[in-house]
C-alpha cells in the first residue's frame, strides 16, 4: 500500500482535481484505490457524494476529523470504519478496480488548534514524544488498514502547512505537487519543498533519539504536475510554457512529461455528477483530448511510483 500526498500551499491549483482523476483512472485500470479528503473545504468529498447524503450519513462520525478528535480525547477510532465506496463512481468503474473515500469535515479547521495544545512538554523527552505522537496520528491510523485492502492511498491536502498537513507528509511514501503555470503558483514550490525538508529533519532527529521506537521517514517528491494548461497547436501557450521551462531549469524536481489541459466546461460540472472527468464518456474531439491527457497523467503517476496498471 503506497501513500501519496497531493500538496501545494496555494489553493485553486488543481490538487483536488488531480486526486479525484488520478484515483478514478487507476481504479478503472483495476487498482484498489483509497482517496482521503484532508481539506476542511471538503471539495474532494463533494466530488463524489452529494452534500445532503454526506450530512445524513457521514457528517457525524464518518469523516477524517474523527481520528483526530478521538486522539485529542485520548481515545482511538478505527479508521476502517470511515472508509466507503461512493456509488456513482462505482458504477462508472464497471466492475474493474475499487475507489474508496474517507470524507472530510469543515470542523477539521479547529483540529489544528487542538493538536497544537498537545505539543510541548515539561522536558526535552516529553517534548519529543509529544511531537512524534501528534505528528504520527494519521500514519498510526493508516497502519490499521489491512495492507492488501488498497494498492494506493492518495491524500488531498489543504492549502497550508499546519499540523494536519504535516501528518499527511509523515504518513507518505511520496509527495506530488500540482501547480498552475503562473508566477504566483510556481513561486511557492521552492518554499514548500524547504518546509517539507525542515519537517522531515525535525521528525527524524526526534525519532532517531535513543528512547523512541520509530523509523525515520523519507517521503520522496514524485514531481511537479502542471494543471490547467491552455494549448495552441497542441502545445502549451507561450505565457505558460515559460513557467514550465523555469521549473524544469531549476532542476532538483522532476517535472511530469504530461500535463492536465484546461477545460472549463468539463471540469466545472464534473464534481456535481459524482464522476471525475477522466471516467466520463465524451464524443467531441476537444473533450476526448482532455480525457486522453488525464489518462496519460495517471499512467505517468503509476510509473513513477512503481504501480502496475
Ligand atoms: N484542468 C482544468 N481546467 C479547468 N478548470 C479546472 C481544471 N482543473 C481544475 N479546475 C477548476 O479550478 C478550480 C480549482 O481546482 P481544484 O482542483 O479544486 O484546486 P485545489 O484543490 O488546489 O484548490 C475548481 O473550480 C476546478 O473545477
Ligand atoms: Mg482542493
Amino acid at each position: 500500500m503506497k501513500v501519496v500526498s497531493v500538496i501545494n500551499y496555494k489553493g485553486g491549483v488543481g490538487k483536488t482535481t488531480v486526486t479525484s482523476n488520478i484515483g478514478a483512472e487507476l481504479a478503472f485500470r483495476g487498482l484498489k484505490v483509497l482517496v482521503i479528503d484532508l481539506d476542511p473545504q471538503t471539495n474532494l468529498t463533494f466530488s463524489f457524494i452529494r452534500p445532503d447524503e454526506w450530512q445524513a450519513d457521514y457528517a457525524d462520525d464518518k469523516t477524517i476529523k474523527k481520528i483526530f478528535d478521538s486522539f485529542v480525547d485520548g481515545e482511538n477510532y478505527d479508521i476502517n470504519r470511515l472508509i466507503f465506496s461512493p456509488s456513482r463512481v462505482a458504477s462508472a468503474l464497471s466492475g474493474n478496480g475499487k475507489l474508496s473515500l474517507i470524507s472530510s469535515h469543515l470542523g477539521l479547521i479547529n483540529v489544528d488548534l487542538e493538536l497544537a495544545t498537545l505539543l510541548g512538554g515539561a522536558n526535552m523527552k516529553q517534548t519529543k514524544n509529544n511531537f512524534l505522537k501528534v505528528h504520527r496520528r494519521l500514519v498510526e491510523s493508516l497502519n490499521e488498514i489491512d495492507e492488501n485492502e488498497f494498492d494506493v492511498v492518495i491524500i488531498d491536502c489543504p492549502p497550508n502547512f499546519n499540523i494536519v498537513t504535516k501528518n499527511a507528509i509523515v504518513a507518505s511514501d511520496y509527495v506530488l505537487v500540482p501547480t498552475r503555470p503562473d508566477f504566483l503558483s510556481t513561486l511557492g514550490i521552492d518554499y514548500l519543498i524547504r518546509s517539507m525538508n525542515e519537517l522531515i529533519e525535525d521528525y527524524n532527529e526526534f525519532s532517531g533519539a535513543e528512547d523512541t521506537e520509530f523509523e525515520e521517514i523519507e517521503p520522496a517528491t514524485i514531481g511537479v504536475l502542471f494543471t490547467m494548461i491552455q494549448e495552441r497547436s497542441e502545445e502549451p501557450i507561450n505565457a505558460q510554457s515559460a513557467y514550465i521551462r523555469q521549473i524544469q531549469r531549476q532542476g532538483g524536481l522532476h517535472v511530469f512529461e504530461n500535463y492536465i489541459k484546461r477545460n472549463d466546461t468539463l471540469f466545472a460540472s464534473a464534481p456535481e455528477s459524482g464522476v471525475p472527468v477522466v471516467l466520463r464518456p465524451q464524443s467531441q474531439s476537444t473533450y476526448k483530448n482532455v480525457v486522453k491527457g488525464l489518462e496519460k497523467v495517471a499512467e505517468e503517476f503509476a510509473q513513477l511510483i512503481d504501480l502496475e496498471v
